[in-house]
């Protein structure tokens, strides 16, 4: 099993939903970055559960604690190793899950991948709560960018169905403080009617989250086997329930003409400029200096209460309910997982340009 990411600034991720705790160790940090705790509890405050229409009901305070690689408020260059203990664990709801496999989890790979080695207790490793230390490492990443001037941020583009059309940057900027993550008023109070609805209906819905890179200057990237957006879009569909990936223009390119889908480009006072952003910041695995734009498409989540045809670990046919607190949409807890993920392969991406200077 790998549990590593990245190459120069590298996150090990350790824990399982129900166990002790959950964390990373983050090597290759630089010294000399200030670092606090706060720094990170910010960003998993917004991956919380507990919080919001969508989102499961399990209370987790998910209060962060560094271990090493800070000293006197500055990360030392030695591993930084970030810890949560897990709290609100009831693992006596997934009890009806041991010997059945969840239609659409992981419980049938693990546990044939892992000869029935399997910590099934609200799905164990392949829960998002390793998201956690996702979002904890990413923390790091965006305060590395973030003194080169590259910011990161994400939102909710679409739930059920539901898109975002109407809004500005301003509003990209507030959306932690809305309860869907999603920038359109309009849109989030559709979305908000839809999830009644389907919790109603004992279901899930799917939906996409967009997430955008500024100030990334021109030049991060490998231009062969590992392209920028290569890395970018693996390290997207590596987030539990993501099903799809695009940047840019995406899959709507195959529809365009090469006229409209070009970025044209212009200078003034030898400053360069494009005129569109099809290429969504990235041309030939080498960032292009506009923004880097991906949006993932995210699975209806597995784990619904309604009653579904499903097999036991002896092979016998069975039908389950499944118990337990989950999300009914995943993207408003995902968006600060895929912050997490697009910042930690631009700090790699930024350390190797930096390395070949
Ligand atoms: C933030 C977040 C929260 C999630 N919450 C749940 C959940 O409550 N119930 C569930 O069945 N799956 C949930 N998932 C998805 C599962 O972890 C994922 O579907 C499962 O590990 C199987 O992997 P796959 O869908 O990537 O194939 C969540 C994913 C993310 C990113």
């Amino acid at each position: 099993m790998s549990n590593t990411f990245g190459k120069l600034f590298r996150v090990t991720s350790f824990g399982e939903s129900h166990g002790i705790a959950v964390g990373c160790v983050v090597d290759g940090c630089p010294a000399g970055l200030e670092l606090s705790e706060e720094d990170i509890q910010k960003d998993l405050d917004k991956r919380k559960p507990g919080t919001g229409l969508a989102g499961t009901t399990r209370k987790e305070s998910d209060k962060i604690k560094i271990l090493s690689g800070v000293f006197e408020g500055k990360t030392t260059g030695t591993p930084i190793t970030l810890i949560t203990y897990n709290e609100d664990q009831k693992s006596k709801d997934y009890s009806n899950i041991k010997d059945v496999f969840r239609p659409g989890h992981a419980d049938f790979t693990y546990d044939a991948k892992y000869k029935g080695n399997r910590d099934y207790r609200g799905g164990g490793r392949s829960s998002a709560r390793e998201t956690l230390a996702r979002v904890a490492a990413g923390a790091i990443a965006k305060k590395i960018l973030a003194k080169e001037g590259i910011t990161i941020s994400g939102f909710v583009k679409e739930i059920a169905g539901i898109t975002c059309e109407n809004y500005s940057q301003k509003d990209i900027d507030r959306i932690y403080t809305t309860e869907l993550r999603m920038p359109d008023k309009d849109a989030e109070e559709k979305a908000e009617e839809k999830i009644k609805e389907i919790i109603m209906a004992k279901d899930s819905v799917g939906g996409i989250v967009e997430v955008i890179a500024k100030g990334v200057p021109v030049g991060l990237g490998e231009p062969v086997y590992e392209k920028l957006s290569g890395e970018i879009a693996g390290a997207l569909m590596g987030i539990n329930a993501a099903k799809g990936v695009e940047i840019g223009s995406g899959f709507s390119c195959a529809k365009m003409t090469g006229s409209k889908h070009n970025d044209l480009m212009q200078t003034e006072n030898k400053k360069i400029s494009f005129l569109t952003n099809h290429a969504g910041g990235i041309l030939g695995g080498i960032s292009t200096g506009e923004d880097i734009v991906a949006r993932i498409a995210f699975k209806p989540l597995a784990s619904i209460a309604k009653e579904q045809k499903t097999i036991t670990k002896d092979i016998k046919n069975t039908k389950i309910e499944i118990k337990g607190r989950h999300d009914i949409c995943v993207c408003p807890r995902a968006v600060p997982v895929a912050e997490a993920m697009l910042a930690i392969v631009l700090v790699n991406a930024l350390m190797e340009f930096k390395a070949r200077e």
